[in-house]
């Protein structure tokens, strides 16, 4: 069936608020909520695999990048990433034990599509993680993962990301379970925490009036920093991206401690920083970061959870308030937040969001 906008403004909103069924779906491709695991297909080898090389382009290759940090950390497994355009042309060395991942919302991107073809060559396993499965990618793929977000027609990407966060979750907790490198216990919380996502998401969309304020003040602005550590950094990254392909503001995203190493020469009065940071393990150091710009006078907009936010309220000019969530879910969670704020903030400054200039849906042609 074609796409309506049915009661929304624009496909982007709607894209947005379809997000804690879309997660849903997803999920269901991959995770039995009843025996609280999840399962991936046989043929991506997991046991047996020694690396994983992830390649996407856009959006798609920020999923890739949380991904990374989640193999990494759950999997014990080493994962290469890398935009399809830059590793296509550069020779790469990739090794038979590795399993190829394109991730790709069309399935088309002729980059992405590019490198895959080249892996194949190489005799490695290549797996196609989509959301159109009649794509060229995943017909030639060995196998072919789903992500089900339906039809996404704004073209700045939202319910796919958060689609391809979740399936990429599963097939890690699934990477973890068959290479034992996390417990029962550990693989039950994990999943749980995973199940949740839809109900946090659902809250997440409660805070749309206030974002929009806030996207409001960010409107007048020229240029904004968006920082993030760990699976965060992604988020801030993706952040950016957002901002700049709708509302058209300049933005960059950082890794929270590269931040003294350039970018904070630009920090003037009033310069909006965007700070990720859900109460983790890294929380502190990044509110150091943003100590360090509030300081030389930027405009702080925090984004963070409910123990980060009574922990550091008084820090911020702003504050988006999500819920509490399990770190391993914190970047699926935090994405609403940014996604929304792009939103509002393209809207604010009457731009054409779901058709933004010089932008495609998808990149068939290099
Ligand atoms: C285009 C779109 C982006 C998308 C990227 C990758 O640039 O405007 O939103 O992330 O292509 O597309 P894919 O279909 O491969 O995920």
């Amino acid at each position: 069936a074609m796409a309506e906008k049915g009661n929304y403004r624009h496909f982007m909103l709607k894209e947005i608020y379809e997000q804690p069924e879309t997660v849903g779906r997803t999920m269901t491709n991959y995770v039995d909520e009843f025996r609280l695991s999840a399962d991936a297909p046989e043929g991506l080898g997991f046991a047996k695999i020694d690396r994983i090389i992830i390649i996407a382009c856009g959006t798609a290759y920020y999923a890739a990048m949380v991904a990374k940090y989640w193999f990494e950390q759950i999997a014990d497994i080493a994962v290469d990433i890398d935009v399809a355009s830059e590793f296509r042309y550069r020779s790469p060395v990739v090794s038979q034990d590795s399993l190829f991942i394109a991730v790709s919302q069309s399935g088309e991107t002729a980059d992405t599509l590019a490198a895959l073809r080249y892996c194949k060559d190489k005799g490695l396993r290549t797996a196609a993680l989509v959301n159109v499965m009649t794509s060229t990618m995943a017909r030639e793929a060995d196998i072919a993962l789903p992500i089900n977000a339906g039809p996404e027609i704004g073209v700045a990407s939202t319910k796919a990301f958060t689609s391809q966060l979740t399936a990429l979750a599963s097939l890690t907790l699934a990477a973890g379970r068959a290479r034992k490198t996390i417990s029962r216990d550990a693989e039950i919380r994990l999943t749980r925490a995973l199940t949740q996502t839809p109900r946090l998401i659902k809250e997440a969309l409660l805070l749309d009036e206030s974002i929009e304020a806030i996207a409001s003040d960010l409107s007048g602005k020229s240029s904004a920093f968006y920082l993030g550590r760990g699976a965060q950094t992604p988020i801030a990254l993706e952040g950016a991206l957002k901002l700049k392909e709708i509302s058209y503001i300049h933005a960059e995203g950082y890794a929270a401690g590269e931040l003294k190493h350039g970018p904070i020469a630009l920090i003037e009065d009033g310069t909006p920083v965007i700070v990720i940071a859900p109460y983790d393990t890294l929380f502190e150091k990044t509110v150091s970061n943003l100590q360090e710009v509030a300081s030389r006078g930027a405009f702080i907009i925090l984004v963070t959870d409910e123990t980060g936010a009574a922990s550091a309220k008084d820090m911020a000019d702003e504050i988006i308030v999500l819920p509490n969530s399990d770190s391993f879910v914190a970047p699926i969670v935090m994405s609403i937040a940014i996604q929304l704020l792009a939103y509002h903030t393209a809207v604010a400054r009457g731009t054409d969001v779901d058709q933004p200039r010089n932008l495609a849906k998808s990149v068939t042609v290099e």
